[in-house]
């Protein structure tokens, strides 16, 4: 029965959520009885198909585009899921970019890309949310990479270190109504366009020595989803690597 679901009667939005981790954080959700709004950039076809998988299973599915490094499109995002969905109690800021750049070569525009998707949008987004005046929960995805440095994704790494940052000033703004927290995932799927080879490649950077499954993702974002005492927290999925503190890159 759908009503003994944990997450039944719950809406989420999930940034990027049409591939990869989202897409099983997508189907995480959904299977624990939550309506999603499946927030996609440029994979239209695979939100679609997503969306009306998730429908088969009895839920209420949306696919909504929008381009994340843009402010003005971003204010409009939340309203418009709402207008389809009604209210949205969950959000997921999921999307991110992950482009290489250094320190001494990255250009202003792309600090500024990096910061837009990856910290400006899930900011403007939980602004939103906390604007319904009603409760909720966000979820930040952040990187195992923050307590480090990852010198060949400079960029990307001020973005969720501020990201981080944003989290524990989200929860502390947002409480009582609204818990603010967020996953630090490791090694668990390779970049885009690389083999399972650049996992096996890395898994001895990690204490446990191996790497992760979308699915330990998709459990802690239940888990955080469902224990209610919880806010201004960061779980690191990692298989130990962010108590190593090493430089990568
Ligand atoms: N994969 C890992 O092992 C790993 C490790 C550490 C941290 N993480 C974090 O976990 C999260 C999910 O990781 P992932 O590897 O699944 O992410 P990903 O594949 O790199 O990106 C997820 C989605 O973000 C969306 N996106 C990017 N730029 C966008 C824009 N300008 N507008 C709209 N959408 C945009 C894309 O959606 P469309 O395809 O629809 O365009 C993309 O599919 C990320 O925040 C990542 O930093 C992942």
């Amino acid at each position: 029965m759908a009503d003994e679901l944990p997450l039944a009667g719950h809406t989420a939005l999930i940034t990027g959520g049409a591939k990869r981790l989202g897409r099983v954080v997508t189907e995480a959700l959904a299977g624990a009885g939550a309506d999603v709004c499946i927030h996609y950039g440029r994979s239209a076809d695979d939100a679609a198909e997503l969306a009306g998988r998730v429908r088969g299973w009895g839920r209420r599915a949306w696919a909504v585009q929008c381009d994340l490094a843009d402010s003005e499109e971003v204010a409009r995002l939340l309203p418009r899921a709402m207008e389809e969905a009604g209210d949205i109690d969950i959000l997921i800021n999921n999307a991110s970019i992950f482009p290489e750049s250094t320190l001494m070569d990255f250009t202003e525009n792309d600090l500024r890309e990096n910061i837009n998707v990856n910290a400006l949008a899930p900011l403007l987004l939980g602004r939103a949310f906390a604007g319904r005046g009603q409760a909720g929960h966000i979820i930040n995805f952040l990187d195992t990479r923050i307590v480090s440095y990852d010198k060949a994704h400079a960029a990307y790494h001020l973005s969720k270190r501020m990201l981080f940052t944003l989290t524990r000033m989200m929860a502390l703004e947002f409480a009582p109504a609204i818990r603010v927290n967020a996953i630090a995932p490791g090694l668990i799927l390779p970049p885009e366009g690389k083999t399972e080879a650049y996992l096996e490649q890395y898994a001895h950077t990690n204490p446990m020595q191996t790497y992760g499954n979308p699915k330990d993702i998709a459990g802690t974002v239940l888990f955080l989803l469902t224990t209610g005492f919880i806010t201004g927290q960061t779980i690191y999925v990692d298989g130990g690597r962010h108590m190593k503190g090493a430089t990568y890159g």
